[in-house]
């Protein structure tokens, strides 16, 4: 059900690479919530995934940018609001990429080359969106940012290695950021912690399926699923959290905050 939301507002949305994308289903709702959209990924990524369905389906502009370019973000937020019209009232920021985890590299064996380009993809990203932005004065009053993170950033999950780092950065730089984009245009700044997803992104960490289950298995609330991330993703964007900033807010099914759950001890009695 929709309840517009959204109504007349204009948002970028970049990571929607297949329809398993947390992305992808935030701009299937954004539009369903009445907002315009431009849609956006890096260049390769277009080649591979099914972008163009998603901007039909959508009736979204697509321009590529890879988010370490600071020249491709600044054509991207320049063109946006040409294409929509005016200032940008959302952003998401859902886009992550280890090298080190793709090529299966363990936390003591990290390739540094590797580790700089997944903190410069998945954290420093979020920086130069928001520098580019403020630089252009491309987002609107009371705008909203939102960039997708993961419970490594507290806490230690063996698998995710050099991923922990950049996601304990990303989340600084919405904290740093989300202060200094409030003092001058009430922009607010958040990132969503989200349950394991079975996305590309998600699957290619080691052990994924188990620690999947284990998240399920201890929330009460079992995982949320992508599409419960999108619908609590519009709310961010909307005007009922105009003065939600500068949070790591938790979208998991109770999971941070549970010790121990029946369903675990079974397990481990068996
Ligand atoms: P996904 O693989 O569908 O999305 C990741 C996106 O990042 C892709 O669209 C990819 O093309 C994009 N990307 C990679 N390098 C890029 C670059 N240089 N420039 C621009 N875009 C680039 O997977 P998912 O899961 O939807 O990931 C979205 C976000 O959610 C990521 O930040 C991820 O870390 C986060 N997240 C995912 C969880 C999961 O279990 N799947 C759990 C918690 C957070």
């Amino acid at each position: 059900m929709a309840y517009g939301l959204l109504k007349g507002k204009r948002g970028i949305i970049s990571g929607a690479l297949d329809e398993n994308s947390i992305a992808w289903k935030v701009a299937l709702k954004a539009k369903e919530e009445g907002a315009s959209l431009v849609l956006t990924n890096a260049p390769v990524a277009m080649r591979m995934g099914a972008i163009r369905e998603l901007a039909d389906t959508t009736q979204a502009e697509i321009i590529p940018a890879d988010a370490t370019v600071v020249a491709d973000i600044e054509n991207l937020f320049s063109r946006s609001t040409e294409v929509l019209g005016g200032k940008i009232d959302f952003v998401l920021h859902s886009i992550g990429m280890s090298p080190n985890i793709r090529k299966g590299k363990e936390y003591g064996d990290l390739n540094y080359e590797w580790f700089q380009k997944s903190l410069d993809i998945s954290a420093l990203s979020l920086h130069k969106f928001l520098q580019v932005a403020e630089k252009q004065d491309a987002i609107a009053e009371w705008g909203s940012v939102v960039a997708l993170s993961y419970i490594a950033a507290q806490r230690t999950y063996p698998f995710y290695t050099d991923m922990a780092d950049a996601k304990a950065t990303l989340e600084s730089i919405a904290r740093s950021y989300g202060y200094r984009y409030g003092k001058l245009k009430n922009v607010r700044v958040n990132t969503v912690s989200q349950s394991p997803t079975k996305t590309t992104a998600g699957s290619g960490i080691g052990g994924f399926n188990s620690f999947y289950d284990f998240a399920d298995k201890l929330s009460p609330l079992g995982n949320a699923s992508a599409d419960d991330c999108a619908n609590y993703v519009i709310t961010l964007f909307s005007d009922l959290t105009r003065l939600v900033t500068m949070q790591n807010l938790f979208h998991d099914g109770g999971y941070s905050s549970t010790g121990i759950s029946e369903e675990i001890i079974e397990v481990l009695n068996k």
